[in-house]
């Protein structure tokens, strides 16, 4: 096949200007080399063609693909990672991962949430905050856990995103609204292990191919998988490969909460336990980093034998596979509600 790539390199936005916070969900040089070598490996042949804006000019000029590899993350607000998908929808041409519909659902943690607990996936209890006054109003029993409501890469969550009292959970809600400029999620804090979970396919087809535990060392920023141990985790993060009944719990929920929200092809789901030992989901990542090295999906294939090259041989398949059978996703969604 002919296959374009999308994505957002992160040099080109620093050049532009934006800050390494503002950049920090954006792809660096070697994950584009990586996924188009394991591309032509496949017996396929790839052309660069960048964001969203490379991608428009192109399809104006009436550039063509057989597939798009996308990557892209967008740049702002709730349709930013749909924004490509729906190009390419409009278009006709077949893409890797999810459609704009579930990208944005995902997106919005708020949405993606009152999905999962509509599809009976356990999740945390919680409210939307759109502005300080509704902080006042908040009614759940603390700890209480806060994050922007769509944002990525552990932006703006550190050691004050756990609240104990009324006066902190104003002060972290205010200060998210004014730094992020979009609602914040709060909800009951997991004081219980972490995982992130692996899922490749799409639908009935969909499979956990592996999990970790994300334990924090001497020196992280306690309790939490921050922007900040994200960043340093090298040297404060230990990933753990899990098996026997923990992998089967989580694997079972993260598969519950893919089909749920419509994930595609491949992604990761993030669970943490309860204050009882129960694991619950946190998020859905339907357009997880795949930078070779750095990130939770390679790492967790890595640690469970699968190399790159393979996940990325497997991605291909589950897209493969999806547009030879169209019908896959509404049989999904038919047998659910059944
Ligand atoms: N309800 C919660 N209770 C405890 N920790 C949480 C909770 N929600 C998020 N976290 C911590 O914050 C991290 C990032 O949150 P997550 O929802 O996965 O957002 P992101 O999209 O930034 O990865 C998690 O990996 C976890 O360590
Ligand atoms: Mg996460």
């Amino acid at each position: 096949m002919k296959i374009g790539i999308t994505f957002d390199l992160y040099s080109e936005y620093l050049a532009l200007g934006y800050d390494e916070v503002a950049a920090a969900e954006f792809d660096s040089e070697d994950t584009i080399e990586n996924i188009e070598d394991s591309l032509r490996r496949l017996g396929h042949e790839t052309e660069r063609i960048g964001n969203v804006k490379h991608l428009m000019r192109l399809l104006l000029d009436g550039r063509r693909w057989d597939l798009v590899f996308n990557i892209c993350e967008g740049l702002s607000g709730f349709g930013r990672e749909s924004l490509v998908p729906a190009l390419l929808d409009n278009h006709e041409i077949p893409y890797t991962f999810s459609d704009p519909l579930a990208l944005s659902v995902a997106l919005h943690k708020g949405v993606a949430k009152r999905v999962l607990r509509d599809s009976g996936v356990p999740t945390p209890d919680f409210v939307v905050i759109e502005r300080d006054a509704d902080l006042a109003a908040v009614n759940l029993p603390f700890p209480l856990f806060l994050k922007p409501v769509a944002e990525g890469s552990s932006k703006g969550i550190d050691a004050e995103s756990r609240v104990n009292t009324r006066e902190q959970l104003e002060r972290k809600g205010q200060r998210l609204l004014q730094e992020f400029q979009q609602p914040v999620l709060v909800e009951r804090y997991l004081p219980g292990r972490e995982y992130t979970v692996g899922i490749i396919g799409t639908g009935l087809e969909a499979e956990c191919i592996g999990g970790m535990e994300i334990l924090l060392k001497e020196g992280a920023e306690p309790g939490i998988y921050s922007f900040q141990n994200k960043r340093e985790y090298e040297t404060v993060v230990e990933y753990r490969t899990i098996d026997g009944v923990v992998l089967e719990s989580c694997g079972v929920l993260a598969l519950q909460a893919w089909r749920a929200l419509g994930g595609r092809d491949a992604g990761r789901v993030d669970l943490r336990e309860d204050e009882v030992g129960r694991v619950e989901v946190m998020e859905v990542n339907p357009l997880a980093g795949l930078n070779a090295v750095r990130s939770d999906l390679s790492i967790l294939c890595r640690l469970r034998g699968i190399s790159y090259f393979e996940m990325i041989r497997r991605i291909m398949t589950s897209v493969e596979h999806r547009i030879g059978n169209p019908t896959l996703l509404q049989e999904s969604a038919r047998r659910r509600s059944a």
